[in-house]
């Protein structure tokens, strides 16, 4: 616990221009420094220090903070390690702050929380392994074809049909029944008096963080009975879109592999890790997040997708291929055949079965592809006007001009369509606020952004923003950044800390757009505040109210060149509308 004036201090102490250039030569360019970013190899410099926001971005790789976020990445420390270098650096002194009675309480809270899930993993587990009451469980996993030996690592476990075997264990072993409860995995009783136990009669799997702590749990019924899983909900020590099933067994392999296998189940990871094949993550019923790739980020550069062989599972597959698009993260696609899943298949293959399989995989946009061609309506010209366009809104996604022109070679070549027509169709302008002088021609597009920069450099705009409401227009992705951007200028911060405000876009298209904003200095300067806050907030509306309904929207399409803006904005929303109905499947 470092307090937050030292962190200030050192934070104004280390100017972020002296610390980058240990790391790199940086030159100057205008207001701003130029170099070639440290995370990624390029040949040509991308990557910006602004030393009056004190903050870097590189337009290559879209990595980008404050110079003590440069530190973490770059030293690979946490953040109070990283803020102790910088102090030993510039000579202050850190002596480590007593706990606040809040800390104290909430990190207690967490302490209990974590042995009660740990001493719950325990109680499960014994009565797989030894108690009468177990046999159910030991003959189904003897069904399931798992072996004994990953009863252990994968602490499976089996609660019984009683309605309150965990509860009376939990009472005996003197745990504080409220602080079970936050878990989920007990229940305050309808009528009030007592609680009751989550799982009954069924397998249990327990959920660990990386570092193979238990944090939750998934149970599995033992016969047809719904629903099949139940899950533990989330709580203050599980985050489910940033936890994936079987990483602390798995983050070896990924690191020694160099790539990670994504699959949906429980059974799905234990079928490929007895198998052998270590390296697999699953995902557990949620639906893949940025939060879930940042992780697999820090131990593997390359995903395979491996979801069941079926419409849920390619959708799943498309879901995670938007996702990893703007990531630099290569994605590949394992194709199971029809109605198997990664555990049928290990029981009906053999492993060089599966390795074929895995070596037969495509890049997740040349599945995407194939399947629009095969799938989509391609025998008209609507159609493969539709099927065009519906591609090139993922190209749009990739930050590598060479890789995203390689795809429109090929997609010149399966449709005939002259390439500098594909260009000119995607608008030639895609990623949006890559460059900095790209950025300024940006009007329609980034106005969120656009406001939580203005709110920055004219704090006295918070009232008429307070009054207009802004959360509720702005992009969600958006809305954590601005809440930390209000809270700064609410405590009355001289100066935004854009690093940190930054940090809480995970986004990455937004986060470059902010970024490309920031370091593009003339942009708010000879504006008039009011009404520029005005004109955003107005741009906002627009599109919410334009966003509204699917048919409207592609009548409006229908009306619009795909040289404007509005066409690929109207693409996207049809997009995420399609994708938040497949959610529904
Ligand atoms: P599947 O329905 O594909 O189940 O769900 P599965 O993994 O093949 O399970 P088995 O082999 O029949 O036992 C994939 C994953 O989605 C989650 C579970 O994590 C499951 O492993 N899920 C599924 C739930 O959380 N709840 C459900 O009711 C069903
Ligand atoms: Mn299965």
């Amino acid at each position: 616990m470092i307090p937050e004036d030292k962190v200030a201090e050192v934070k104004e102490r280390a100017g972020i221009v002296e610390v980058i250039s240990d790391y790199v030569a940086l030159k100057k360019s205008g207001v701003n420094f130029l170099g070639l970013c440290p995370f990624h190899g390029e040949k040509t410099p991308s990557f910006t220090v602004n030393p009056a926001k004190g903050i870097f971005h590189c337009f290559g790789c879209s990595s980008g903070g404050n110079v003590i976020t440069f530190i973490m990445k770059i030293e690979g420390v946490s953040f109070p390690e990283a803020v102790k270098l910088l102090a030993k650096r510039v000579g202050v002194i850190i002596e480590d702050r007593p706990l606040t009675l809040r800390d104290k309480k909430r990190i207690d809270e967490k302490e209990q929380q974590l042995k009660i899930v740990e001493l719950a993993a325990k109680y499960y587990s014994h009565i797989l392994i030894e108690d009468k009451a177990g046999e159910a469980g030991r003959s189904y996993i003897l069904k399931r074809g798992v072996k004994n030996e990953l009863v252990l690592p994968y602490r499976l476990g089996f609660a019984t049909d009683s309605w309150d075997g965990l509860v009376s264990f939990l009472v005996k072993n003197s745990v504080s029944i409220e602080q079970a409860e936050k878990l989920g995995i007990v229940r305050r009783r309808s009528n009030g008096s007592g609680y009751y136990d989550l799982f009954r009669n069924r397998l249990i799997f327990t959920i660990a963080n990386v570092h193979g702590k238990p944090i939750g749990f998934g149970g599995r019924a033992l016969d047809d009975s719904l629903p099949k899983y139940i899950n533990s909900p989330e709580s203050p020590v599980y985050s489910k879109s940033d936890v994936l099933f079987g990483i602390d067994l798995a983050k070896q392999a990924m690191r020694e592999k160099g790539y990670a296998i994504v699959v949906e189940g429980y059974f799905d990871h234990l079928a490929l890790y007895q198998a052998g094949v270590k390296n697999v993550v699953a995902t557990c019923g949620t639906a893949l997040t940025n939060g879930h790739l940042q992780l697999l980020k820090r131990y593997a550069d390359k995903l395979y997708f491996l979801f069941d062989g079926d419409s849920a599972g390619k959708k799943a597959t498309f879901r995670g291929m938007e996702l990893v698009l703007p990531e630099h993260l290569p994605a590949f696609v394992i194709e199971l055949p029809e109605g198997e899943d990664p555990d049928s298949f290990m029981s009906n293959h053999s492993i060089e079965e599966f390795n074929d399989a895995v070596k037969r995989a495509k890049p997740v946009l040349d599945y995407f592809l194939h399947d629009l061609i095969a799938n989509g309506e391609t025998g008209t010209v609507a159609g493969k006007t539709s099927v065009v366009d519906q591609f090139l809104l993922m190209l749009k996604k990739i930050p590598d001009p060479v890789e995203r022109d390689l795809y429109l070679k090929e997609l010149s070549r399966l449709f005939s369509v002259d390439l500098r027509t594909l260009l000119s169709r995607m608008g030639g302008n895609s990623r949006e606020g890559r460059s900095i002088e790209g950025s300024a021609k940006i009007k329609g597009a980034g106005a969120g952004e656009s406001l939580l920069v203005l709110l920055g450099e004219y704090p006295e705009l918070l009232k008429n923003a307070k009054d207009l409401n802004i959360e509720l227009l702005l992009p969600s992705e958006l809305v954590p950044a601005l809440i930390d951007l209000v809270s700064m200028i609410e405590s009355g911060k001289k100066e935004i800390d854009w690093g940190s405000v930054m940090e809480k876009i995970v986004d990455s298209p937004l986060k470059e757009t902010l970024a490309s904003l920031l370091l593009d200095d003339k942009k708010f300067k000879d504006v008039d505040p009011e009404k520029a806050l005005n004109d955003y907030y107005r741009a906002l509306e627009r599109k919410a109210v334009k966003n509204r309904d699917a048919k409207e929207l592609r009548q409006e399409l229908a009306t619009l060149d795909s040289d404007s803006s509005r066409y690929w904005e109207i693409m996207e929303i049809l997009n995420t509308l399609r994708n938040r109905k497949s959610l529904l499947h």
